[in-house]
């Protein structure tokens, strides 16, 4: 493109995101736990070269200059995760004041440079112990995320005002317990469907406990969505596809945080395997939220029959440009979603904001300070441009964090996908912006879609 976009409305919230597991390092300091990725990238074979986030980016000891670094990029919000093993070492102790205190430094070393703490509880770092005892799918675990979500916003409600209960629950249920991808690298439907509905509960949970600590606090979910099309739209076979890829994906968290009960065509799929649902539960889930995370990477193109399990269907996404980790790049995709869900679950979640976006390319070395991405910045131009379409469409999308404020562990892949804006030198820790990192703090400072330099 080489027009500038059209303004995005007052106030949007241009941010960038991480994780705590996937930047934090310093994993054996101040008391933290061990945590289902500390087993789990320790289990040979799970993770490409055997890496561990026991270093990774050392953002925590590293934070002040990253800190200084997302002023730089004029980023006006930072979402970030907490890991639970530091809060809460075995999962059911009493609050580590060494964990606590370093979140608290965090969020006051961004207050002060003016950049808006958005906090998530659970990126996927269950303490091993709560793992040992059942996990996800056992109803413990829930109440003991509703112990931690107090504890957490308890002592940092006065200044954290966004938060985010979990991060892609759907990853954390099927990569980790059915597809065995993720920690803790189960493979069981049956077990994946009940832990789906066990991280659904205790999100359900936290929610009131983080309201109490924080009446004037935004508290939302972040989901990972994936618009879902038939193959070929004039088949009935493949638009089923697509409706139940929809229904495994989308509408299985979508539909019970929205208060409608998981969607009855996937309950009568999984038959037998489907959750046990205990009264009470259904509220628990439903408690009203202040907004929607959205997480988007790429669509699904689905066709009848082979494949992919018990569900009956197979992807098979038409040629196109991919990126580092084979993902088609589609931002009508993102477009498409937000539409859909302004008409859908509009009135249900409040605003959304676009909690995740971003691209894995093998961009080169640093060479001085500069690293040339352009297919990077292509690609957030073009999802901030669907963005842009959403909203003129009348979606009420509030907000854009890029993936990933830095190169990081990238899970099963290791250190061998770089998704940053800036780039992270793994030897000498040091942090070089990409041309994409400058090229978003002017469109953040401009508040519209700019051309690449
Ligand atoms: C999302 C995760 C995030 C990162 C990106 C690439 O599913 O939330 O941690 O791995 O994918």
């Amino acid at each position: 493109m080489t027009d500038a976009g059209a303004p995005f409305p007052d106030g949007f919230v241009w941010g960038a995101a991480t994780a705590a597991y996937q930047i934090e390092g310093a994993a054996q300091e101040d008391g933290r736990g061990i945590s289902i990725w500390d087993t789990f990238s320790r289990t040979p074979g799970k993770v490409i070269n055997g890496d561990t986030g026991d270093v990774a980016c050392d953002h925590y000891h590293r934070y002040p200059d990253d800190v200084a670094l997302m002023r730089e990029l004029n980023l006006g919000a930072y979402r970030f995760s907490i890991a639970w093993p530091r809060i809460q070492p075995t999962g059911r102790t009493a609050g580590s004041e060494r964990g606590l205190a370093f979140y608290d430094r965090l969020v006051d070393t961004l207050l002060e440079a003016g950049i808006e703490p958005w906090a998530t509880l659970y990126h996927w770092d269950l303490p091993q112990p709560l793992e040992d005892d059942g996990g996800w799918p056992a109803r413990d675990t829930g109440d003991a995320f509703a112990t931690y979500a107090d504890l957490v916003s308890r002592r940092l409600g006065d200044r954290v005002k966004h938060w985010i209960t979990l991060n892609e629950p759907w990853c954390s249920a099927f990569l980790g317990y059915h597809l065995g991808i993720h920690a803790p690298g189960k493979t069981d439907l049956r077990e994946a469907l009940q832990a789906s509905h066990g991280l659904l509960r205790a999100h359900g949970l936290a929610v009131p406990a983080i309201r109490a600590n924080c009446p004037d606090g935004q508290v939302g979910i972040t989901l990972n969505l994936t618009p879902a099309y038939p193959v070929d739209p004039e088949r009935e076979g493949d638009r089923a596809a697509a409706h139940r890829f929809d229904g495994y994906f989308n509408r299985w968290f979508l539909d019970p945080i929205a208060g409608r009960d998981y969607p009855a065509d996937m309950v009568e799929h999984y038959g037998e395997d489907a959750p046990t649902v205990l009264p009470g539960d259904r509220d628990a889930i439903a408690a009203p939220l202040d907004f929607l995370g959205v997480n988007y990477y790429a669509p699904a193109f689905l066709a009848e029959g082979g494949g992919d399990g018990p569900l009956g269907f197979r992807q098979q996404d038409p040629p196109g440009e991919r990126t580092a980790m084979d993902w088609l790049v589609w931002p009508d995709g993102l477009h498409d979603l937000l539409r859909r869900l302004g008409r859908d679950y509009g009135g249900t979640f409040g605003p959304f904001y676009v909690t995740e976006n971003g691209a894995a390319y093998d961009d080169p070395a640093p060479e001085g300070d500069r690293v040339p991405d352009p297919d990077r910045i292509r690609y957030l131009a073009g999802h901030l441009d669907a963005c842009q379409r959403a909203i003129a469409g009348g979606v009420d999308l509030r907000g854009y964090f890029a993936w990933s404020l830095l190169d990081n562990y990238e899970w099963a892949f290791g250190y061998t996908k770089r998704f940053g804006i800036v780039h992270t030198d793994y030897e000498t820790q040091r942090r070089t912006p990409k041309d994409s990192a400058r090229w978003y703090a002017r469109v953040a400072a401009a508040n519209r879609v700019l051309p690449p330099e």
